[in-house]
């Protein structure tokens, strides 16, 4: 029946659970690596699954403009074109054509716009979203949604919010049901907590499987983005799982779970991998700093990954500055270890009721930055 997710610890407002799909279940608090065309970026499916990655993220709107939704459908399907064996969760467009297309002329039915890879015209309604993402074969289906600009006045996040809530109404009856797969409704609003409860409200009288939070880390910082979570999980149901949607760094994640959130994704692993920047148990460093250049070092002693298994600062260094293609992969596959690790120990706290004491623990390791 459907997708479930199923309680299994608390810790103050932090949960711990299991979402069942149909490619497998997956422990919760779970950071989903973004693998956008079908790929997370310099890894092989393999590779993502060796750092304990269950779950990873897909995009409608790149998928359906290279290679197309009905090809992917013709070929298998995104698990067996990527040999990805776990479940998908896929973004569902409109926050992408925001971002990347050109010409975009949005209206109360959907949106049109020009691909940004050959100019091509394309439209995205939610229902062609919700169908994109079934030719895909995604477990979790994400509502077509408008991702409020911030600064937005109120008036227009209003607006944008009640648009994306006829949306969700749209979607939900475009979406076909099926065994192990869910349709999950966006929250938005921007910082506007009166939007916020208009929108949870809106999303519960319609049901979904479960509950994203939209139009945060656009800008309005961290503070802001806990305020706006303080005033908007209480109102959820506290047995559907929620998703805090393109975050974070690996503070936002410790204060997002603290307030109640089970799932995310996020670029900040795999994209600051690629540029040289690593996550460690001792603050971000970046490896193209000339410090690194005779230091024999791992770049994290507590790392179980490639990177730091077999490797030096040193060699990683070089590789960078010599344009090494696996620079970047080493440097993905540690960050992805990080996230996954770091999720893995949230995880164990909370069942053990000590999610504050490794929280500290964890801030009181970044302080004791090396750089
Ligand atoms: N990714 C990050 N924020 C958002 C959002 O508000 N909506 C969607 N669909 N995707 C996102
Ligand atoms: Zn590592």
């Amino acid at each position: 029946m459907t997708l479930h997710w199923t309680p299994s610890g608390r810790d103050g407002a932090a949960r711990a659970g299991t979402l069942r799909t149909a490619h497998g279940e997956v422990p919760t608090p779970v950071f989903m690596p973004v693998g956008t065309a079908g790929t997370v970026k310099a890894m092989t499916a393999d590779a993502v699954r060796a750092t304990g990655a269950r779950m990873i993220l897909g995009n409608t709107y790149h998928l359906m403009l290279r290679p197309g939704a009905e090809r992917v459908a013709r070929l298998g399907g995104l698990h067996r074109l990527a040999d990805w064996r776990g479940p998908i969760l896929t973004d569902s467009g409109g926050f992408q054509v925001m971002s990347l297309a050109a010409l975009r002329k949005m209206d109360a039915d959907g949106v049109t716009f020009q691909s940004h890879i050959d100019g091509s015209k394309h439209r995205l309604t939610p229902e062609r979203s919700v169908e994109i993402q079934r030719l895909l074969g995604a477990d979790v289906t994400m509502c077509f949604d408008e991702c409020t600009p911030f600064p937005a006045t109120e008036a227009q996040a209003a607006a944008s919010m009640r648009l994306s809530m006829r949306w969700a109404a749209r979607c939900r009856e475009a979406f076909l049901p099926r065994d192990g797969h869910g349709l999950f409704g966006i929250v938005q609003g921007s910082t506007f907590p009166e939007l916020r409860a208009e929108s949870v409200a809106a999303l519960i009288g319609i049901g979904f499987e479960g509950y994203a939070i939209g139009g945060l880390a656009v800008g309005e910082g961290q503070e802001a983005m806990f305020a706006t979570l303080d005033a908007t999980l209480p109102l959820l149901p506290a047995d559907r799982p929620r998703y805090l949607m393109g975050v974070g760094t690996p503070a936002d994640i410790i204060g997002a779970i603290r307030r109640g959130i089970d799932m995310f994704d996020c670029v900040i692993p795999t994209r600051s991998g690629r540029t040289g920047r690593a996550y460690t148990g001792r603050g971000v460093l970046n490896i193209r700093n000339a410090g690194h250049a005779e230091d024999l070092r791992p770049l994290d002693a507590e790392c179980s990954c490639p990177a730091c298994r077999s490797h030096s600062r040193a060699y990683l260094h070089h590789l960078f500055k010599a344009g090494e293609m696996l620079g970047p992969m080493l440097l993905t596959w540690h960050n992805i270890q990080y996230y996954q690790d770091l999720m893995a120990r949230l995880r164990s706290a909370i069942l053990e009721g000590r999610f504050e004491e490794e929280a500290a623990a964890i801030e009181a390791g970044w302080a004791m930055t090396e750089e």
